[in-house]
């Protein structure tokens, strides 16, 4: 396993893959690994001959200083947790912000269009164009041939494949499916904010997710929301934060779009404070 801190030795390690020609794998997260980081991990692993796992939090997708501040960060065991997948995957673990960005942490512009204008892009104005800022420059550094996402951020996905789409066509996009606890929870680096008593009631969100896709041809949609609302709020420090059908390539609301698509529910709900994002497809 190699452990790469700052930008210039990881050029040089890189210069040596490609000309090796190798296969670059890269899996981009920001640490506080789970289950769900891992399968992309592992994923990763099966199809490419040299894996980078990056762990950077990055501060300009953060539109909430408090969410950042907060973050969960847990280094020491995520490289414990890679290298029990294999001891030849490898680590870029920039040693501070100004190895990315220097002294200019503003966000790039990109054209992200609709999509950036809907769900989380509503709910965290800026966030999605941190990603793709903070992304880009992975891409253009590490060059690789195949990434790896996580479904449970599904509107990322679409985000990266608006970039890749407009600079990078020879990247192929990997989304591997969400991980879930045993009560149907998506794994996320923020579960960990959580109080042990909410934990174990959040499987209502995928509950509600399962339930709409049960429901949505049958019930009309102010009905279903009621019901979902209703549901969510039943428990203490649960707030439905959003629950939408959209098409899942264009993210137009079913019933605006011609409806032959394929939809997905969308959910946010504020847990203690803590935003938990799910979806499904339906
Ligand atoms: O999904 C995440 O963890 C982050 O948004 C990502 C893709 C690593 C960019 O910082």
């Amino acid at each position: 396993m190699q452990i790469v801190k700052n930008i210039i030795d990881l050029k040089n390690t890189l210069k040596s893959s490609k000309k090796e020609e190798k296969k670059i794998g890269l899996v981009p997260t920001m640490g506080s690994l789970h289950e769900g980081h891992l399968s992309l991990i592992k994923a990763a692993f099966k199809s490419c001959n040299e894996v980078w796992v990056t762990i950077f939090i990055n501060p300009t997708q953060f539109n909430d200083p408090k969410d950042f501040e907060s973050y969960p960060k847990d280094f020491e065991n995520d490289i414990k947790k890679i290298n029990s997948i294999s001891c030849n995957i490898n680590v870029f673990i920039p040693e501070s912000v100004n190895e990315i960005y220097q002294d200019n942490t503003n966000i790039d512009e990109f054209e992200l269009g609709f999509i950036n204008t809907v769900l989380e892009g509503i709910s965290r104005p800026g966030h999605f164009d941190g990603v793709a800022t903070i992304i880009n420059k992975l891409f253009e550094i590490f060059r690789p041939q195949v990434v790896f996402f996580g479904e449970k951020d599904f509107q990322q996905t679409l985000v990266i494949r608006t970039l890749i789409d407009g600079f990078f066509p020879n990247i192929i996009l990997v989304v591997c499916p969400t991980v879930r606890n045993k009560n149907g929870l998506a794994l996320s680096s923020r579960n960990k904010l959580l109080s042990a008593n909410s934990y174990k009631q959040c499987g209502i969100i995928f509950d509600c997710l399962l339930f709409a896709k049960e429901n949505y041809l049958k019930i009309d949609y102010p009905d279903l929301l009621r019901k979902i609302k209703s549901k969510i709020e039943k428990t203490n420090d649960f707030n439905l934060e959003y629950f939408e059908i959209r098409d899942e390539i264009t993210l137009e609301h079913f019933g605006k779009s011609n409806d032959k698509g394929r939809f997905r529910g969308f959910i946010c709900v504020k847990v203690e404070g803590v935003r938990l994002i799910d979806n499904l497809l339906f």
